[in-house]
């Protein structure tokens, strides 16, 4: 059955009302596809009677279940390599050296998706710092989908996920074949932990981190959202923190972050 053009005014409003997403009118056929799963598990037909069932609420958890069925989770290992590389060469150098005395590193893949980036920065740590062995490592990932927090945990990838980014001799050192997928390796695990979160409700960084990525999610929000989630990692970062944001992201708010253009990549500093 077809919705008529009427059906996706209300389901735009809840996938803006959980998530923060914007759902332009142009891409209202990514209900269509996004939702068939969520129709096929309540037992529904089509669009119009899922409509007509969050029209007849409460239903917060279904409401929810639309606006997560609704995220684009595009990510993979290592993604804009160069990030990761500059990371590596200069920023964490530094950021060790300032930390010796508390032993201590917190990073925040804000928007995890899949795990892919919680599980990136921890395979580089290993490879590379290998004097951090002794040190406090918490690698928090967190999304708004459960889907995806669950998919992060069980640490396992099929082979289209790991032929992107994945260099060959992490996969051999840090991922294990479990039949057709390959699994990230427990000690690998353990330096991170995934949450359900919803960046848009305040209150989310109760504690400090030493570098957030916040990559390839406030293109979905609209600039007021961007705006106080931006607050809130600026309160998340000390002074020598560092942000990550996606290549085509920019802060917009000169008075709270000085932006770091290097020939490689760019960065983001908290000004106080
Ligand atoms: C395109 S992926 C980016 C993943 C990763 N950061 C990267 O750059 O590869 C966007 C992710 O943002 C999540 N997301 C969307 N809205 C969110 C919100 N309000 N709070 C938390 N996560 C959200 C989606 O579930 C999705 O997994």
């Amino acid at each position: 059955m077809t919705a008529s053009p009427l059906d996706y005014e209300y389901p735009r409003t809840i996938v803006m009302r959980n998530s923060g997403n914007q759902v332009d009118p142009s891409r209202d056929y990514l209900f269509e596809s996004r939702l068939q799963g969520l129709l096929r598990n309540r037992g529904m037909q089509s669009l119009s009677q899922l409509v007509s069932a969050l029209r007849s609420g409460p239903g917060a958890a279904l409401e929810r279940s639309v606006a997560e069925a609704m995220t684009i989770n595009e990510t993979s290992f290592f993604r804009d390599t160069a990030t990761f590389d500059y990371l590596r060469e200069t920023l964490l150098p530094a950021l060790i050296e300032n930390r010796r005395d508390t032993r201590s590193l917190r990073f925040w893949s804000a928007a995890s998706s899949s795990g892919q980036e919680a599980y990136s920065i921890a395979m580089m740590l290993r490879e590379h710092f290998p004097l951090l062995s002794g040190w406090r490592i918490d690698i928090l990932g967190t999304d708004l989908s459960a889907e995806m927090v669950s998919r992060s945990a069980a640490g396992r990838y099929q082979r289209i996920e790991i032929n992107r980014g994945l260099p060959a001799r992490f996969l051999v050192k840090y991922l294990v074949r479990t039949g057709d997928e390959w699994e990230i390796h427990p000690d690998i695990k353990r330096l991170c932990r995934f949450q359900q979160r919803n960046l848009c409700q305040p209150a989310i960084a109760p504690d400090k981190f030493d570098v957030v990525f916040l990559r390839n999610v406030m293109i979905y929000f609209p600039q007021e959202t961007r705006h106080q989630v931006l607050l809130t990692m600026h309160r998340a970062l000390p002074p020598d923190g560092i942000l990550f944001l996606g290549l085509s992201e920019q802060p917009r708010m000169d008075s709270h972050w000085q932006t770091m253009l290097t020939p490689k990549t760019v960065w983001y500093k908290p000004i106080r």
